[in-house]
Parts: C-alpha cells; structure tokens; sequence
C-alpha cells in the first residue's frame, strides 16, 4: 500500500463550524490571539485563558465531522493513512482515522504544569483550582505560540517515506510545524487543497485544488483511487 501523509489546518475544520485563525484576522470570537495563546498569558490571566479554551472546547464538542474528515479516514482502504495535524480538535478521529498525530496539542485533554502528566477531559471545563494528582493547576494540553512542538522530530519521521502528500487548510504560516513538508522525499506527489491561493512556489510534483475541503478532499480522493 502506498502511504498518504495528510498535513491538515484549521480550514479543514472550518465547514464543520470551527472558526480558522488568519481568516478572521488573529480575532477568534472577540480575543486576541496572541493574548490567550501563550505562556505569557497564562502567567498573567489565568482564568481568561481558560475560559478561551473552555469555549473553544464546548464548540469542539458541539461540531461534527464534515465530508472531508469522513474521506479522509475511507482512503485507509486503499492507502496507509497518516493524518498530521495542527488541529486541537477529535475531528479526524471521529471521522474514523486511525492514525492521528497532533502537532499543537489536544483541547480534549489537560496537562498537569507541574508533572506534565496528561489526561483526557473531553468536554470538561477547567477552571482556576482544578488540580492535578500533585495539587499543580490543570492547563489545556495545547501548544502555545512560542512553546516546543514535542511531536514535531515523529511528525518529520512520518514523512520520510511518503508518496503522496496532502496539504489541506493550513496557511503554512506557523513554525515549525509548516516545515514539515520540507521532509518528504524529492519523488512524492503533492497535493494542496484550499479555497484561496498558498504559495509553494517550489514544491515539485504539485497539484492545487483551489476548493473547500469538503469539495476538493473528495475529487482529490477519486483521482488517487483511480490511477
Ligand atoms: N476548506 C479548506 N481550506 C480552508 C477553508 C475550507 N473550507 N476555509 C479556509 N481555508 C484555508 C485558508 O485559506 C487558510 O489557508 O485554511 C487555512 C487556514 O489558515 P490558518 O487560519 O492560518 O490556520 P492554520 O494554518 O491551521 O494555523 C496554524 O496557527 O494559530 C496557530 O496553533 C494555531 O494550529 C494553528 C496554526
């Protein structure tokens, strides 16, 4: 079976309803960005930090996967399917994917800042004064701006032997998740799937399909079935 490595980013989770981060201008419903989605937050407002995540994490749970996610996880019939994701969402997981690895962490799961232990909340909120096994704050277990991706040395393994590549949502602005496409082999066909243009300038072997995902993911699926 010929491996798929699928790079995906909040637009693919945009039809199911999850605002994107770049299309709404670094506003995500009404905060900014950068004044929840880092360790220097969280040192100054810890409580409002929780609640950006708390009502993220209701929306999370509140979506459903769309036609994408879903045709996704049938091209495991015919192919090895790696999902790589920057996603903090379960979208692909319950679309049926079996093989999920998320770069920027997991809303439906928090981190002791103490021990660092993770656990499954799912729709949990957190709030000031849960704690952990060891009495330290539970924080969301997501990577903020200007924290390690720790899953990013496995994620450039996993594409070393690709031989398609799909890039699906993602902007490609953030590091260093966005230089993992850097990694697949010179031979591997590339396929970009977003409504608005992204500049890959050098990328051999690139196919753009300028449509939504849930449009574009499957005509992008029949081809691959079809060759
Ligand atoms: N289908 C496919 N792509 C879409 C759709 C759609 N329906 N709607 C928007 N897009 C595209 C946009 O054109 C853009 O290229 O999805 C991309 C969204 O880009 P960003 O908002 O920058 O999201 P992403 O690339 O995932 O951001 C990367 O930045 O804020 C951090 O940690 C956060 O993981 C996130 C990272």
């Amino acid at each position: 079976m010929k491996k798929i490595v699928v790079f995906s980013g909040a637009g693919i989770s945009a039809e199911s309803g999850l605002k994107t981060f770049r299309d709404n201008n670094g506003l995500w419903e009404n905060y900014k960005i950068m004044d929840v989605a880092t360790p220097e937050a969280w040192e100054k407002q810890p409580q409002t930090v929780l609640e950006f995540y708390n009502l993220r994490r209701k929306q999370v749970v509140d979506a459903l996967p769309n036609s994408a996610h879903f045709c996704l996880a049938e091209l495991e019939a015919f192919f090895n399917v790696q999902i790589i994701t920057q996603n903090i969402d379960d979208l692909h997981e319950r679309a049926g994917s079996s093989n999920v690895l998320h770069l920027h962490g997991e809303i439906l799961k928090s981190r002791s800042t103490k021990t660092g232990a993770i656990q499954k909340i799912n729709g949990a909120m957190l709030n000031l004064g849960d704690l952990c096994s060891k009495n330290s704050q539970l924080r969301p277990d997501v990577v903020w701006f200007g924290e390690a991706v720790p899953n990013m040395l496995l994620a450039e393994e996993l594409c070393k032997d690709a031989d398609i590549l799909i890039i699906v949502g993602t902007s490609l602005a953030v590091y260093p998740a966005a230089n993992i496409i850097d990694y697949i082999p010179e031979k591997c066909s590339t396929y970009l799937v977003d409504p608005n243009k992204i500049d890959l300038n050098n990328m051999k072997n690139l196919t753009v399909i300028n449509k939504k995902a849930s449009i574009g993911i499957p005509i992008l699926a029949k081809i691959l079935v079809d060759k």
